[in-house]
Formats: structure tokens, sequence, C-alpha cells
């Protein structure tokens, strides 16, 4: 089969790889008709992650199921179904609560000997082949596979949102408690940030601040609902301050992540999640969509380099202000959300800026991590010529 194949810091190529399989009886074997590329991806595309030389990426998959193992009993042949991209098992102590992020069964102990957490084409979350593939096999079938309606192919472009970034956006919301009413701050416009944006609006805010350095990101934002503010190096909590009585938002969302940066390009790991403590109002949550790491060899400076951040602990301790942490647990909400798109409640194919082969992956990743203008989620379809 072709996949996209991982071979080192800003090195792709679409490759002949072994074809995926049918690996134990539990598992499913899908055609993938969508694969998106994530801003996780760019992580490992940067040689950022300890993603090893060879691996196959992608984690935000949909497509037809082509073969079932023994053992599995709901999904069929033919079923169309789009992937969360956390493997669970469904039976352990966190799937059982719905933390699908922090499977016990499938995570990779190498990493850490109490490791959480699998992930398709993912450094540190396991040994599973990503889905920028024609093929790909999917652990616990039964369990990892929403199957979907007699719209999935009409509204493919949707519904493939589903494997993480609506989920992902929706979810650092719930991680910042937002109730109807209230004013969100959500820093980040790339895909997640607009996936919050949309989420925000659905679960009825009153106010939606979005704030990047990227202003053809913004203007997006500006679209789905929100007001703009452009990042400026912290000085813009000022007009979110102005712009709610000098209290700050109900609430905030981070979903950027560690290699947050100033309008120039200069890393500062600190910055956002500092520029969120004082733009949330005393009492206020926040949800951290964005990924931190326990080290990062590349990172900006020395606590950087160890995972730590300078955190401004007394202003948030003295604000009451709550944090809420960690990968989507994208079983706990793709069903519903999935129930919004089929019912024309949210359309998150409207941030779609590119829909290309598989053979044209390598320059969208340049392309995207440039964050070239006019680059905001590019799909891919890896059965295309
Ligand atoms: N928790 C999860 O389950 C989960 C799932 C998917 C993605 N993620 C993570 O979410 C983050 C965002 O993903 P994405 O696909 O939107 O990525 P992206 O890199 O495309 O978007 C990030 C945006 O942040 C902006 N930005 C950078 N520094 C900034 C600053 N100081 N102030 C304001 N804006 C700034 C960039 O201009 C860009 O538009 C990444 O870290 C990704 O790995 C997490
Ligand atoms: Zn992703
Ligand atoms: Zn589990």
């Amino acid at each position: 089969m072709k996949a996209l194949v991982y071979h080192g810091p800003r090195k792709v190529s679409v490759d002949n790889v072994d074809d995926a399989t049918i690996e134990k009886q539990t598992d499913v074997l899908v055609r993938i008709t969508t694969t998106n590329i994530c801003g996780s991806d760019l992580h490992m595309y940067e040689g950022r992650t300890d993603m090893p030389a060879n691996s196959v990426l992608g984690h935000e998959n949909m497509g037809e199921v082509i073969a079932v193992g023994k053992a599995v009993d709901r999904v069929k042949v033919g079923d169309r179904v789009v992937l969360p991209f956390n493997i669970g098992c469904g039976f352990c102590a966190n799937c059982e609560r719905g933390l699908s992020a922090f499977c016990l069964t499938t995570a990779d102990r190498s990493v850490m000997p109490n490791m959480a957490g699998a992930a398709y084409g993912f450094a540190d979350m396991g040994p599973y082949r990503g889905g920028q593939a024609q093929l790909l096999r999917v652990p616990y079938g039964d369990y990892n596979c929403l199957v979907l309606p007699e719209d999935a192919a009409e509204k493919e472009r949707d519904y493939v949102m589903l494997s993480d970034i609506f989920p992902t956006g929706w979810h650092s919301t719930r991680l910042a408690n937002l109730t109807p009413g209230d004013s969100v701050v959500i820093y980040g416009s790339g895909p997640v940030g607009l996936m919050a944006t949309l989420s925000a609006r659905v679960q009825g805010a009153s106010r939606i601040f979005v704030v990047d350095h990227n202003t053809d990101r913004l203007a997006l934002a500006e679209k789905l609902g929100a007001t703009p503010i452009v990042e400026d190096e912290g000085r813009e909590v000022q007009q979110i301050l102005d712009a709610t009585s000098g209290q700050g938002t109900d609430c905030g969302c981070e979903c950027i992540g560690y290699q947050c940066h100033t309008p120039q390009g200069k890393e500062v790991p600190n910055l956002v999640m500092n520029s969120l403590v004082n733009a949330v109002k005393f009492t206020g949550s926040i949800g951290v969509v964005g990924v931190f790491v326990p080290q990062d060899p590349g990172g900006a400076d020395e606590l950087a380099k160890k995972g730590e951040i300078a955190f401004d602990f007394g202003k948030f301790w003295f604000k009451g202000q709550k944090i809420g942490t960690g990968q989507c647990n994208v079983k706990a909400y793709n069903r519903k959300l999935m129930e919004l798109i089929h019912n024309g409640r949210a359309n998150p194919s409207a941030i779609i800026s590119h829909e290309l082969p598989l053979s044209e992956a390598p320059d969208a990743y340049k392309n995207f991590d440039k964050r070239v203008e006019g680059w905001h989620k590019v799909i891919l379809h890896p059965q295309a010529a």
C-alpha cells in the first residue's frame, strides 16, 4: 500500500510499504478514504519528538471497513467509519470511565512504566501505524469504530473532523467549564482553535474572543462568529479586559501548545499560559488541549528542554482559577457531535482549505508547517490517483 512515511525532520515521502492487515481477531481493517494533516503531526514532522524514522503518520482517519477479525461482532464489512485518533480497549479502568485517551491496555510501557494512552502514527503513543495510507489496522474495532449514518459519503468532509479536531475543540470548552451565556477567550486560530470556536458557538457562548498573530486564520475565526484579537506578546490581554469591564472572560481555551511563539517566531513556551491567567476572570477555568511534552530536547531554553515552563502559579492561585489538560477523549463526544453534523447543526468542514491526493502530502506538510497563507486545514484522499 502507499503511505506517508516520516524519514527525519521535515523529510516525508509517499512510499510503498507492507499492507496493513488483521493481526488480532479483535481488529478491523479499513480502506482509508480521507485522512487529515494535523498540527500534532507538525511536532513530529519538525523533529520535535522522538518519532522513529520509517513511521507512517496520520491519526485523523475515516474510511470503509473491508475486513473484520473473527471476534468482531458489531462492525461489518462495508460500514463507513470514522476512527478516534486515540486507540482504546474499552474495558480498562480508564476506558470504562470514558477516558479513552488514557487507555491502559494499548499504551506503550517502554515510554514510562505507568504510561496511559495510545494513538495512530504518534510519537510515544505505541507502535500503531498511521492512516495517511491506503489501509489502516484498527485494534479493538468494535470499540474504536464510529459507524456513520447513510449520509457518510455526502458529508465525508465534515465527518472526518470527528477523528480529532472537532472533539478536541469541544474538549477544550468542556475542560474550561463553558456554560451557555459565558464569554470565552480562545488562544490559537489553527484548526483546533477554530473547532473550539465552533464548539463554543454551538454551546451558547455569549462572546468568543480568538487570539492569534496569523491574521489570515483570524479572519476565518471571525467568519465562525469570533471577535479576532491580534496577539502581541501578552499586551493583547488588555483588549480582552477592556471588553469585559476589566474582569476578564468567564473561561479560556489553550489551542496552541508548547511551540507557542511571538509574532516574529521566537518560541516562548510560557507566553500563552500566562496570558490566559491574565485574560480569564477570578474563579474562571482554562482548558488546555495544545500539546505540552514531558521533555523537549529542541526546546527554547533550559526549562523547556525539561518540559517545564515558568507558569504564573501565584496569580493563578490568587485568582482561584482551575485548569484542565490533556489529550481529548474522542469517544466521550464523537457520537453526539456526529448527530450535530447529521442534523445540519454543525459544519466543521468550513475550515478545510485543501483537499488533495495522498501523493501531494509532502508538499502539503511543507506549506501547512510554514503556515503559508490560505493553508488552514488539509484533507488527503489516499485512494485518489
Ligand atoms: N489535546 C488533544 O487531544 C489534541 C488534539 C489535536 C491537536 N492538539 C494540539 O493542539 C494544538 C493546535 O493544533 P492545530 O492543528 O490547531 O495547530 P496549528 O499549529 O495549525 O495552530 C496553532 C496556531 O497557534 C498560533 N500561535 C502560535 N503562537 C501563538 C501565540 N503566542 N499566541 C496566539 N497564537 C499563537 C499559530 O499562529 C497557529 O495559527 C497543537 O499543539 C496540537 O498538537 C491536541
Ligand atoms: Zn490531530
Ligand atoms: Zn482501555
